[in-house]
């Protein structure tokens, strides 16, 4: 009997871990860290129980949330591998949250956790976009009062390159964001246009068949939104329209223009 059940064990296993998740982030890490005493159990008797149900002795007595939720929780508290939570924050988000618009939730949380942190330099490291264009060496040479940019400072130039940056790393991250995108099927556009290719801003103006006319970047922008994203139309001049825009052209750095070219 009990070897006959061994098969299941793994099976169980995997359903702890993936309910686990489900927990960590419905309750925050911290709490399951505190509740993980009751962990061996013999496998036999997880193999006869379908992962659902919920024992008393194996609930912690400590948290009354948790146990109010007992039927939940209960199969992965038999599990200890709770490393997997790094157990620095507690992160809570919608449950019905799945795929890109959980990942977007988690992000959000994880920025207000760490108002500190570079958040461009992570969506740059996380999709790696292109630097803007140096301009120290506006700062080199003779330049005068009279020079059209005598007047700047090195800090100027600072603040002209970390605000072009920041401005598409926000397009980056609505690019791979399926619920920026308010995608009505879980697709962002990295899925067909990984670093933005093969979008050919350099291409623009140009006569779109699948439009009839000619149209600008932003008006297949928005094609791309309405059709295989399957969202909603986008305002051309608003803060998503814009950092998209701005984005898609940063990735196409060094490309020569090219009006019209099909
Ligand atoms: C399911 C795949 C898919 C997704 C997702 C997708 N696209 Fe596209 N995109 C295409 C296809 C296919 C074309 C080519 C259409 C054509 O020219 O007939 C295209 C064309 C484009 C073009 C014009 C390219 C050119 O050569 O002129 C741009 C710009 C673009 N997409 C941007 C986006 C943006 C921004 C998103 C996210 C909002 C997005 N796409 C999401 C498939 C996709």
């Amino acid at each position: 009997m009990y070897q006959l059940l061994k098969p299941y064990n793994s099976n169980w296993v995997l359903l702890g871990a993936i309910c686990l998740l489900m927990v960590a982030f419905l309750f925050g890490c911290d709490q399951e860290m505190g509740s993980q005493k009751t962990v061996t159990k013999d496998p036999g008797q997880d193999a006869k129980r379908p992962s659902g149900i919920a024992t008393e002795d194996t609930h912690p007595k400590t948290s009354p949330e948790s146990k109010s939720d007992s039927r939940e929780t209960a199969s992965s508290e038999k599990k200890v591998e709770l490393d997997s939570c790094d157990g620095e924050n507690k992160v809570t988000v919608s449950k019905d949250l799945t795929g890109q618009p959980l990942a977007h939730a988690l992000l959000d949380q994880w920025k207000r956790d760490h108002p500190d942190r570079d958040w461009v330099a992570e969506e740059k490291r996380a999709h790696a976009f292109k630097p803007p264009a140096d301009n120290s060496d506006l700062l080199k040479g003779d330049q005068g009062k009279g020079h059209a940019y005598g007047n700047y400072t090195q800090r100027d130039i600072l603040t002209w390159t970390r605000e072009a940056e920041k401005f598409v790393a926000e397009g980056s991250r609505i690019f791979h964001s399926a619920g920026e995108l308010g995608s009505t099927v879980g697709v962002s556009c990295d899925m067909c246009h990984p670093h933005a290719a093969n979008t050919h801003p350099e291409t623009y103006p140009k006569f779109q068949t699948q439009l009839g006319r000619v149209v600008l970047l932003r008006d297949m922008i928005d094609w791309c939104v309405e059709n295989p994203v399957r969202g909603k139309h986008l305002d051309p001049d608003g803060p998503k329209m814009r950092a998209l825009e701005a984005y898609i052209m940063a990735q196409r750095k060094g490309v020569k223009m090219n009006y019209g070219k099909h």
